[in-house]
């Protein structure tokens, strides 16, 4: 028996877990980390202690799918100091090659599809004791929606907990990997949500961010009858949960209804994500988005005038096939106009099985690359003034945790808006809502003083 491995079975056996793409891919791994957990492995966060290796993976961009790529590249090395080392490789990039990546990568021993999460332990333990290497890559889900309560139980949830309510997406956006590797959309029945929710409650959770890729599509195929609208309704109205967030949704499914919940329910957030990908309604309809830039426009006045302090956050994509100078100069226009409080930008890049890879017209990277940087510049200069515009105000905050940067009394929490606020205060305040005064603003984050109760 080599050192090494004597050292190996010395000890418990440890898991790393690194994770590139959404909350759905953090959320999935916390699952692994849950199912690996109880059959014995303990988490570790020094790569060179591990005798596993998990790589959640994305594949929504071309760079996060070169991330991917690189980052299993890098562990060749430590598969050769430790032939013993087992590598899994899940998510999106893992349903996308299948098979291709135990063919491209001759360290990797198990590919887990997008619908395989429930099957880690059982596959984790085949390819340990018989030394096989597997794909796996089922068209359903293994276990049924209740699995997912097994979450409940993880080691210490925080104060802000995610919650599937839908896997999937039946958008076809023609850039987008995700409906090819996630597959149909298909949503939870709302009383396995309600429970989910009420475990996490009973174990000190105080906000649940309600995760799916269209959630505001919910209830397609459920034997009862149900909107999103009311499924938030019964959410707030049935448990004790404080605060309560949902992301992604479609302008196309923002219904009055919806709308009007967010006047309504004083408990959920008034903060929503509403993607727009660009300004222009030529390329709108290019991208299969089916709506317009005025339709937009006017979804965003009627959650302005149902709550004036709304907090808006976006997508948006420059350098779509296609795309002239005029078109873009319409996506700058419209986040002018909006002036949103958050906005995630992106550079187009071709996708497999994705309709617009087959359009003419392509972009060079420069003309993308110089796009990129002057919507970016025009939103940092929005955010900072709307940072600004915050001090001297009183902002109610749910307390997180310890600020990172700080020596131990810095508190982190964030407004109903979403954002981010740092503030002197006693350790006692985590998963309380506080009143915080405004001091500073800078770009991605607040600064304040702890209000007296
Ligand atoms: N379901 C969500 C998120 C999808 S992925 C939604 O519909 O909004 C997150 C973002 O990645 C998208 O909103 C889009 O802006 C961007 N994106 C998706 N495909 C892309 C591609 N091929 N090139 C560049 N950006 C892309
Ligand atoms: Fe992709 Fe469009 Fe579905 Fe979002 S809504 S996941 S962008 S296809
Ligand atoms: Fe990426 Fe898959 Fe999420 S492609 S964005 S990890 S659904």
């Amino acid at each position: 028996m080599s050192i090494n491995s004597a050292a190996a079975s010395a000890g418990p056996l440890h898991l790393y877990v690194h994770t590139i793409g959404c909350q759905m891919n953090e959320y999935d791994t916390q699952r692994v980390q849950h199912i690996l957990g109880v059959q014995g492995y303990a988490l570790t966060t020094d790569i060179n202690q591990a005798d596993v290796i998990f790589l959640n993976t994305c594949s929504v961009r071309a760079k996060a799918e070169q991330k991917v790529h690189s980052y299993l590249g890098r562990l060749r090395r430590l598969k050769k100091r430790n032939p013993r080392l087992i590598i899994i490789v899940a998510g999106c990039v893992a349903q996308q090659l299948g098979a291709d990546l135990l063919g491209r990568f001759e360290h990797l021993d198990l590919v887990l599809g997008t619908r395989a999460i429930p099957s880690v332990g059982a596959l984790l333990h085949r390819v340990a004791t018989r030394s096989e290497r597997l794909v796996h890559l089922p068209e359903s889900e293994e276990e049924g929606w209740d699995s997912l309560l097994r979450q409940g139980q993880f080691s210490a949830p925080g104060v802000v907990a995610p919650v599937t309510i839908m896997q999937g997406c039946d958008n076809f956006c023609s850039y987008c990997i995700v409906p090819h590797v996630r597959g149909r959309e298909r949503s939870r029945p709302a009383a396995s949500i309600l429970t989910e929710i009420e475990a996490l409650t009973r174990q000190g959770v105080k906000e649940v961010l309600l995760l799916g890729q269209n959630v505001n599509s919910y209830g397609r195929g459920l034997p009862e009858i149900l909107t999103f609208s009311q499924l938030l309704r019964q959410i707030h109205d049935e448990t004790t949960i404080l605060r309560i967030r949902f992301t992604t949704s479609h302008p196309k499914d923002l219904t009055e209804e919806l709308i009007g919940s967010f006047a309504e329910l004083p408990r959920l957030c008034r903060w929503i994500h509403l993607p727009f990908q660009s300004g222009s309604d030529r390329i709108l309809q290019r991208m299969n988005r089916v709506y317009t830039a005025a339709r937009y426009l006017s979804l965003i006045e009627g959650l302005r005038s149902a709550c004036p302090d709304m907090g808006l956050s976006s997508d948006v994509m420059v350098g779509f096939p296609g795309e002239s100078e005029e078109d873009f100069r319409q996506t700058l226009q419209l986040m002018r106009e909006i002036r949103f409080d958050n906005l995630f930008s992106f550079s187009y890049s071709d996708r497999p099985h994705a309709r617009a890879s087959q359009l003419p017209d392509k972009l060079p990277e420069e003309v993308k690359g110089a796009r990129l940087r002057e919507l970016q510049n025009l939103q940092m200069e929005i955010v900072l003034e709307k940072n600004r515009a915050e001090i001297g105000c009183i902002r109610e905050v749910l307390v997180e945790g310890l600020s990172k940067q700080s020596e131990g009394s810095q508190l982190t929490g964030r407004t109903e808006q979403n954002r981010i606020v740092n503030f002197e205060g006693p350790a006692e305040l985590v998963g309380r809502l506080v009143k915080v005064r405004i001091s500073d603003a800078f770009q991605h984050s607040l600064r304040g003083g702890l209000m007296a109760d």
